[in-house]
């Protein structure tokens, strides 16, 4: 008999404002078909969107892109989030950002800032962004962030060529007034898949990333939160994407169309509804995308029978299609998975970089 499964309210709107975005990020995990910007979804449209969100029970908007900033609507759209009762986060590298627009931001109601970190020195940092003097102009804007008193997190994505830094990453959160950090190793979605070799951290490093993450959260107890996303690769068992496909949040496109995770287009037969035509409720609720892999029956015998099921969900949906070509099948990270052998010879193949190997940038 087919399972009852209940739906929850959703809790957060990732709304995705546009894909323009001064940096090219190697590790970008926006589609590899990015949206151009006359199809991106006008002020209105985004607003009445924030209201039919607030009234299903998302309570958390993050507003991010690309680099949100690169609206010029961006203070109106956080005015409509605030009207609607959204609490607002603003995920931005700061590029695009002035001292005059973050106060009107802050006036305007926003909540939180997510400020990205590409590396630790002007070097490394716009190596990585694929942006000259894009360091120079975030560390402005981080000390405006600080002056004007918002309450911020700083998200650095580590991987092989920062992840070294990442005694000082922790230290400059602390200089710059964060009171919460997000060291995520790169996960492998959509761009960033295309530079796995390039990006894929050593065991060595993993380890001693670790290691500095435990030391560190002991010495900055009650000055800097610390939050460790450990490369997936070298884990045992999946993470719980999403806490489970279709049961906490949603992702909107700036074309509007409506995702259950922001990679949820690499799975082919889904079909995805437009918030421009369809209401939010009738899609989170009813959505064929939504539905596929809610509750249980979807899932492969290996996982159903499990008792971690109810812990990680058989992981992430779209990270089985990319290495399994099966949306369905249990993650490959999962030691039991019989699929874990790409995961390990991935780890060996990505480790030993091919000569001359360079990043392929992300640009729209
Ligand atoms: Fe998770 Fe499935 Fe692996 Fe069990 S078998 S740990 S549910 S991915
Ligand atoms: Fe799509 Fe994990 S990114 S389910």
């Amino acid at each position: 008999m087919a399972e009852t499964v209940r739906i929850p309210a959703p809790l957060a709107l990732l709304a995705e404002l546009t894909h323009r975005c001064p940096l090219s990020c190697p590790y970008c995990s926006n589609p590899f078909e990015l949206i151009a910007r006359e199809r991106e979804l006008d002020t209105d449209t985004w607003a009445d969107i924030f209201r039919q969100a607030a009234e299903i029970g998302v309570l958390q908007l993050h507003l991010s892109g690309g680099e949100p900033a690169s609206r010029r609507d961006l203070v109106e759209l956080v005015e409509a989030a605030r009207e609607a009762g959204l609490y607002v986060n603003l995920i931005t590298s700061g590029i695009g950002l002035t001292r005059e627009r973050l106060e009107a931001l802050d006036a305007a109601g926003v909540d939180h800032i997510q400020l990205s970190l590409q590396g630790v020195r002007a070097e490394t940092a716009d190596y990585i962004g694929g942006y000259k003097g894009g360091f120079d102009r975030k560390m402005r804007v981080a000390d405006q962030i600080a002056e004007i008193g918002f309450a911020l997190t700083l998200n650095a994505v580590m991987h092989r060529h920062n992840l070294d830094d990442l005694p000082r990453t922790l230290e400059m959160a602390v200089e710059m007034g964060a009171r919460r950090i997000e060291v995520a190793c790169v996960q492998f979605q959509g761009w960033a898949l295309k530079n796995r070799g390039m990006l894929q951290p050593s065991r060595a490093q993993v380890y001693t990333a670790k290691a500095t993450v435990a030391e560190a959260r002991a010495r900055y107890r009650g000055v800097l939160a610390i939050d460790f996303v450990p490369p997936d690769y070298f884990a045992d068992y999946p993470k719980p994407c999403m806490g489970g496909w279709g049961s906490t949040g949603l992702n909107i496109a700036p074309d509007g169309t409506v995702l259950p995770c922001h990679a949820a287009e690499t799975i082919p037969d889904l079909t995805f509804q437009n918030a421009k035509d369809t209401p939010l409720s009738e899609i989170w609720y009813n959505g064929a995308a939504f539905n596929a892999f809610r509750g249980t029956d979807w899932m492969p015998e290996l996982c159903r029978s499990c008792d971690r099921r109810d812990l990680d969900f058989g992981g992430c949906r779209c990270q089985a299609m990319a290495l399994a070509g099966d949306p369905a099948a249990t993650d490959p990270i999962c030691r039991k998975s019989p699929h874990r052998a790409l995961v390990d010879a991935a780890i060996e193949a990505d480790t030993v970089p091919a000569p001359g190997q360079q990043f392929e940038y992300r640009k729209l």
